[in-house]
């Protein structure tokens, strides 16, 4: 007796928080036509247009380019065949009745967009994301940006929803005006552990889209596998990747940065130097520090930044990628260096002894190397540890915090005058944190809790999810990220409330919303997965 007590008061707290009461049904029903991310300035109203797929027209006035153009394509096709196409029926008898009631305005005929001034080639880390957009019969939307377009056309797409007879697609009347809280707003993918398909990253490009986040933080290679092709030198991934066949060619690299630059993202490159280096290895052994044990060498290393071979290909490399990567950002990591391989090697001891160095001063005076092989005015973005080191960054690097501590972490990069990309609390590959676990921190309110400074807050310019890919790779990758990363993305571009203070509780509405935007993304053929529990999708 006790026993089954027990069973159903778990099953009480599992599936219905209330004791032994199941309700039938889902458990968060999605909300019908609100927005993901939820838009800074929205007017709510209940007057509403139909939406006919055979009649509706975009329409572009005042500056065009071939980014807009595609756009409209996109999202014409979106509107008209996957939304339009959601259509069971039509009924006369519904239509008539809502006329009756006054809420029902007719049909919506037409966007027009009218994009302020000349486009941008390619977006980058101050690019104007604003718009403003007006739903009527006769829809305008308007930005001085074409970024600014792309991220109204996606909202624009958000607000049509179907009525609850399923005869019709509606759209209420409404007036936004939006922008990003954050400017930096990225997810990281790390195609080493696992090789990801071209195809499956450029589904998470569209995904990204689809919940406004604007930078591809690209970890191309590390330690398991080196899939880069390099054309400069292409041994690295004829030895370093796990199949000849498990590589990014210039071509691929060429399409995915096409296909993000279309939809207002950029991708930055990171090459992660001196550790997690050991796949480098498999083509040029020399390029990594002997580690030993007593006077036997057991392995190698991280790369060994005593010999200028290092920085001769790295220069050759790096240029090439960035003839290839447009974005004004290279990564060149600086996390995690196996230090006590260093300590370990007698060469590298008499070399720190020569020049009194300690492991931590030698990383630096890697980094301090490294950094100027960069050409073109790269800027730099490195994880944390290149700042604990002390290693002497331009004030245009932005230094991303992955660690724990990080509230004194981002304290001191701030005081330093240095600016923040935060990660700590987004790793999406902690496997069993769910969304609420990355809805909830705030990157600038943890720093005000803390300093009650409201002038250091400016200077965390943003944040990323991470998926690194031990456990994850073609088959589960979208939906893990999806729609996990959709609450990092809420995160950084909402202002959920101005109030600097924290919030614990995620209200019902943000689950029902979340729940609409899993669903638009498995209609526009992202499989993300259930966000909090039983439920379903309208087709
Ligand atoms: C749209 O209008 C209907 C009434 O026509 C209302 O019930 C609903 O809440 C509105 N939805 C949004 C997203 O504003
Ligand atoms: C959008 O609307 C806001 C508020 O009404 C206004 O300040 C801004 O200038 C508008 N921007 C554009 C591009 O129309
Ligand atoms: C290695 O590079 C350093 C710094 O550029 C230079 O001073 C040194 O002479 C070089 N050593 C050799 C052996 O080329
Ligand atoms: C430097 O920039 C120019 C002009 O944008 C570009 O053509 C060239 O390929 C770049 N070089 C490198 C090494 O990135
Ligand atoms: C250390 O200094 C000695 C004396 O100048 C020199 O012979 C030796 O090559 C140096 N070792 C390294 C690893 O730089
Ligand atoms: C970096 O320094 C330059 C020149 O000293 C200054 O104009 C710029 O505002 C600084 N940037 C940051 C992010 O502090």
């Amino acid at each position: 007796m006790l026993k089954l007590i027990i069973f159903l008061m778990c099953f009480g707290v599992i599936f219905a928080n209330n004791f032994w009461i199941v309700k039938p049904g889902p458990k968060y029903p999605p909300t019908k036509g609100e927005v993901w991310p939820k838009p800074q300035y929205q007017t709510k109203e209940k007057t509403f247009y139909i939406f006919n797929p055979l009649q509706f027209k975009i329409m572009s006035t005042y500056q065009t380019c071939d980014i807009l153009t595609n756009a409209v394509e996109r999202y014409f096709y979106i509107l008209t065949s996957q939304i339009g196409g959601r259509i069971r029926k039509r009924k006369e008898r519904a239509h008539r009745r809502h006329v009756s009631q006054g809420l029902n305005k007719g049909y919506i005929n037409n966007l027009e967009i009218a994009l302020m001034e000349p486009c941008e080639d390619y977006p980058h880390l101050n690019m104007d994301e604003s718009y403003n957009l007006t739903v009527s019969a006769t829809s305008t939307l308007s930005s001085p940006s074409i970024w600014g377009v792309i991220r109204g056309l996606e909202t624009f797409s958000q607000l049509f929803y179907l009525s609850d007879d399923r005869n019709e697609i509606r759209i209420n009347s409404t007036q936004i005006y939006d922008f990003p809280r954050y400017k930096h707003r990225g997810l990281l993918l790390d195609t080493s552990r696992h090789f990801i398909s071209v195809t499956n990253i450029l589904k998470t490009l569209d995904a990204m889209a689809m919940n406004k986040m604007n930078v591809f933080h690209w970890h191309i290679v590390d330690d398991q596998s080196f899939p880069y092709k390099s054309e400069k030198f292409p041994e690295l991934s004829n030895v370093g990747a796990y199949d000849l066949s498990m590589v990014y060619t210039k071509e691929d690299i060429k399409k995915i940065i096409e296909f993000a630059t279309n939809r207002g993202i950029r991708v930055i490159p990171e090459f992660d130097v001196p550790g997690h280096t050991a796949s480098w290895g498999s083509s040029h052994p020399d390029l990594l520090t002997e580690c030993y044990e007593g006077n036997k060498v057991v392995g190698l290393g991280p790369m060994n930044p005593t010999k200028n071979r290092t920085y001769i290909l790295l220069r050759e490399l790096f240029q090439e990628i960035q003839t290839w990567f447009p974005d004004r950002y290279f990564h060149i990591g600086g996390d995690e260096v196996g230090l006590d391989c260093w300590r370990s090697n007698p060469e590298i001891k008499e070399y720190m002894k020569n020049n009194t160095l300690t492991v931590a001063g030698l990383h630096a005076l890697f980094m301090r190397r490294v950094i100027p092989l960069l050409t073109n005015n790269s800027k730099l973005i490195v994880w944390q540890e290149v700042f604990d080191e002390g290693v002497k960054l331009a004030n245009d690097t932005l230094i991303q915090v992955w660690k724990y501590n990080w509230i004194t972490e981002m304290i001191n990069i701030l005081i330093a005058g240095r600016e923040v990309i935060f990660s700590s609390t987004w790793y999406l590959s902690e496997m069993s944190s769910e969304w609420p676990d990355f809805y909830l921190p705030d990157p600038r309110k943890m720093v005000y809790g803390i300093t009650l400074n409201k002038n250091l807050l400016p200077g965390i310019v943003g944040g990323e999810a991470c998926m690194w890919g031990e456990m994850v790779d073609d088959r589960n990758v979208i939906n893990r990220v999806w729609p996990r990363a959709s609450a990092v993305a809420e995160r950084l571009w909402s202002t959920l409330d101005d109030k600097m203070n924290f919030k614990l509780e995620i209200p019902t509405e943000t689950y029902s919303r979340i729940e609409e935007q899993t669903c638009r993304m498995i209609r526009r053929g992202v499989d993300a997965q259930p966000p909090s529990g039983p439920g379903f999708c309208n087709v």
